[in-house]
């Protein structure tokens, strides 16, 4: 499905009937990262998995921040007629949206579960490292991110084929698509204030084997959060909800349960 959102055309899937709950995928991905959580979450939820701009099957803009993509699911959420506060999963970059949300449209989130992702800022270093990555990707395509990102997402012992089927979704993502996701990724703010100041329901998911954005940081992320839940997926990399659809699926039901 898609709708005119922000100027620019999102895709988005929208299935099941109960409480709302929204999928954030990380980059250079799509909403397809969510397509085995879904099918384990059931039909008693309202599952709303948006394309950010710029990835996926939605439409690109030359510029993004954490704020223009928090305020397209915001405005996605106004177009369908969902007006109940949601519960809000972010995966990495989808971490970062749901931050940014959080901060502009508290009222809208009622738990947040953060799934292999990190509260805090870039360093100096990286941010300027992502800044080069963003002109290189807009001058020479998106397959040298795709091939660099291919080797970090996923755990050691992970199926060659997920390797090569999510190589060919980054591939295709637009280079403006990944440029703009660099600049946000490089200019967010630092989130843990954000987490410390929480007052509703947290779950904090990671793959033990996650490289991009390892264990410590999901404890950082727990201790941060006034009783957070914290799990740890043995055998998972940084593509947790892909790597172990059914057990995250059943980490995310009993969450659900539990609201
Ligand atoms: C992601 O998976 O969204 C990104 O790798 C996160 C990051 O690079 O910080």
């Amino acid at each position: 499905m898609r709708e005119r959102v922000g100027g620019v055309e999102l895709h988005y899937e929208d299935t099941g009937e109960g409480e709302p709950v929204v999928f954030l995928h990380g980059y250079p991905l799509s909403g397809r990262l969510w397509d085995g959580t879904v099918a384990e979450v059931g039909a008693g939820f309202r599952c709303i998995v948006p394309d950010l701009r710029g990835h996926g099957e939605s439409e690109a803009s030359d510029r993004a921040d954490m704020a223009r993509y928090a305020d397209d699911v915001v405005e996605l959420l106004d177009t369908l007629g969902e007006a109940r506060p949601v519960v809000l999963v972010g995966l990495s970059m989808g971490g970062y949206v749901a931050f940014e949300l959080i901060r502009r449209h508290g009222d809208r989130v009622r738990a947040l579960v953060l799934v292999d992702t990190r509260a805090g800022p870039d360093t100096a270093a990286a941010a300027e490292a992502r800044r080069e990555t963003a002109g290189r990707v807009l001058r020479e395509g998106s397959g040298a991110v795709a091939d660099e990102m291919a080797e970090r997402l996923f755990a050691a012992g992970a199926p060659r084929e997920l390797r090569s089927r999510w190589r060919e979704i980054m591939a295709a993502t637009p280079p403006a698509g990944v440029a703009a996701a660099l600049r946000a990724m490089a200019d967010r703010p630092d989130s843990l204030p954000t987490l410390e100041a929480l007052r509703i329901p947290v779950l904090v998911v990671v793959g033990e084997e996650d490289a991009i954005t390892p264990p410590e940081e999901a404890e950082r992320m727990a201790n941060a959060a006034a009783g957070a839940e914290l799990e740890v997926v043995r055998g998972a990399g940084h593509m947790t909800p892909v790597e172990r659809p059914a057990e995250f699926g059943a980490i995310l039901r009993r969450f659900l349960a539990r609201m």
